[in-house]
């Protein structure tokens, strides 16, 4: 019956193999919250894996339309498996009318960006001539048209880069951000947009900071934008961003925000490398990601387990790869996000901007595109988050029960067997094995007697079925407790980890000690929660390797693969 079901499903992706690259999760909006997650009109869990693209400096128009037409962008952003756009917008965009009205020429023209002028000219004629208002509207449209999911990010008041403590924009009662143009603000865009079916959220404000800074004001404010926000479109989620740049949102843990409404509270929560300044270079990555991972738990990740979502809208990495503070920040922040499996947003799309902090034409490392918006501007980086595009768990999904995988975060795989009888390595976590991990500690193959085994340093993991050594045991070990460690059976400890060609091996644990210099990457695992589903997935696989391995029989593969 397995092997039948899995040829005849083979058989069509044979034939048909189009429609898997069209298949299409089907959503019905809009979205609303159940408990910890977002969840579609049916109650399916919608994963929120969005990209911020910037709209709020000072020419307020959408980055890069300079450079490709705003469909191509859309088409982009889909292709590189994001579902969503966080879509950043100016308060001043909405409340001062004489800037709304202004066109995307005269915008440009006030501030001496003639070369954008001509890059909008020919790559988005139809919007040269419109108001700002109208060309942020045509943006979203196109987001529609390709079934982008946005959310309106209200990132200031007064355009321009953000954010500083004394910038005028950080917190109620700033120079710039007074509380009832803010409402008003917050009020008219969800009334523009009510019945924009996929406009799903509203982050109401971005990053508040500053020494004005108080929890009471909070509450008062945020609770009445939410408000005003529902009742001018109640379909889109209202997501709070805390305080200290949206750092700390600790004060929820007592004290629950009030509303009228349910079902659409959403908070947010920022965590790039640079939050904790150069603390990743300078210390032990070990020791680092255990501190700063338990003290996001402590300041926001707590939420999760108090039943409301959270969205993580801004992080990112310098894609170059040469930035060591972030790289092994990204580390220990995809482990995290895998494990607790949150929604979150990209900083940034933006390959490259029209003006920034005075510099026309700045190239953004940070951006997802290349400096020109045409392609890809690290398509390894793409590679390593796909496995967070799509939810691991949650209402309406649990296509298997509840297992474990064992997800590396350096590459973005899991371990994975190609078929039986080849080695542990990694891959795509849509193959991964079914794990069990048990309070004996042991990781055994699901529905099987097959466990996780450790031989001698250096050499391949295997899978045995005699598992009661202690080279069967697996502890989560280091301040991160991002090392999978075993005892051999003459003592000595090791731990997981990956060679040059991706075969799961074990080595000496590394990194341990307080040392500073090295970089433990390589061994970094986390078992993560998930009802994925592979069996799909496992059809791609043996398609694949139909091509890589010509000599292989059809039918042998489909054996193979039904074991
Ligand atoms: C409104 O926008 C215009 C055009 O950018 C600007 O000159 C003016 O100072 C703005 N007014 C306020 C109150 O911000
Ligand atoms: C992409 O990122 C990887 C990993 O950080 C890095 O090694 C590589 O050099 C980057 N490639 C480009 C083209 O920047």
């Amino acid at each position: 019956m397995g092997s039948f079901i899995s040829s005849s499903i083979l058989l069509l992706f044979l034939l048909f193999p189009t429609i898997i690259q069209h298949a299409k999760p089907a959503m019905s909006l809009p979205l609303s919250t159940n408990s910890r997650w977002i969840v579609d009109e049916e109650g399916r869990r919608v994963k929120l894996a969005c990209v911020n693209w910037v709209s709020h400096l000072e020419p307020v128009v959408a980055e890069g339309l300079s450079k490709q037409p705003m469909d191509m962008i859309a088409k982009r952003i889909v292709t590189m498996g994001f579902n969503c756009v966080r879509f950043t917008w100016p308060l001043f965009l909405i409340t001062n009318d004489s800037l709304a009205s202004i066109t995307v020429r005269q915008s440009f023209q006030r501030l001496g960006l003639l070369e954008s002028i001509a890059g909008i000219q020919s790559n988005n004629p139809s919007i040269i001539d419109v108001s700002l208002i109208k060309a942020y509207q045509a943006v979203v449209s196109s987001l529609g048209k390709n079934d982008v999911m946005v959310i309106l990010d209200n990132h200031l008041s007064k355009p321009g880069w953000c954010c500083s403590n004394f910038d005028g924009n950080g917190f109620f009662g700033d120079q710039y951000f007074n509380p009832d143009l803010w409402i008003t603000g917050l009020t008219r865009m969800a009334t523009l947009f009510n019945g924009v079916t996929h406009v799903v959220g509203m982050s109401l404000r971005n990053e508040l900071r500053g020494p004005k800074q108080n929890v009471n004001d909070w509450y008062r404010y945020m609770q009445k934008g939410a408000e005003a926000v529902h009742s001018a479109n109640p379909d889109v989620l209202v997501i709070l961003s805390g305080l200290s740049y949206d750092s700390d949102l600790s004060f929820i843990q007592n004290r629950p925000v009030q509303l009228s409404f349910s079902g659409k509270l959403v908070f947010e929560v920022h965590w790039y490398g640079f939050s904790d300044g150069q603390a990743w270079v300078t210390g032990n990555p070990n020791q680092v990601c255990g501190r700063v991972a338990k003290d996001m738990m402590r300041r926001s990740g707590f939420l999760v387990d108090q039943g409301y979502p959270l969205f993580v809208s801004e992080y990112g990495v310098d894609q170059r790869g040469t930035n060591v503070n972030d790289n092994r920040y990204l580390n220990c922040f995809l482990g995290v996000a895998a494990e607790l499996d949150l929604d979150w947003a990209l900083w940034t799309l933006v390959g490259s901007y029209y003006l920034r902090e005075g510099v026309i034409g700045l190239n953004e490392y940070y951006g997802v595109l290349n400096y020109n918006w045409c392609e890809t501007r690290n398509s390894s980086f793409i590679e390593r988050i796909s496995a967070l595009q799509s939810p691991f768990r949650g209402p309406g999904l649990s296509e298997t029960k509840l297992h474990k995988v064992i997800f590396h975060p350096s590459t973005g795989l899991c371990v994975i067997r190609k078929s039986f009888l080849d080695p542990l390595c990694l891959g795509p976590c849509a193959d991964s094995e079914s794990w069990s991990y048990s309070s004996d500690k042991t990781l055994v193959v699901k529905g099987t007697y097959f466990c996780l085994q450790a031989d001698e340093s250096g050499t391949l993991v295997k899978l045995g079925i005699f598992c009661s050594d202690s080279n069967s045991k697996w502890e989560m070990i280091a301040d991160s407790k991002m090392h999978l460690s075993s005892k051999l059976r003459n003592g000595k400890s090791i731990c997981l980890d990956v060679d040059s060609s991706n075969a799961i091996v074990t080595n000496s644990c590394k990194c341990i000690s307080k040392d500073n210099t090295c970089d433990p990457a390589s061994q970094w695992f986390k078992l993560v929660d998930s009802t994925r589903s592979r069996s799909e997935e496992r059809s791609f696989l043996h398609f694949d390797s139909i091509f890589d391995l010509p000599g292989k029989g059809f039918l042998s593969n489909l054996m193979v693969g039904s074991i």
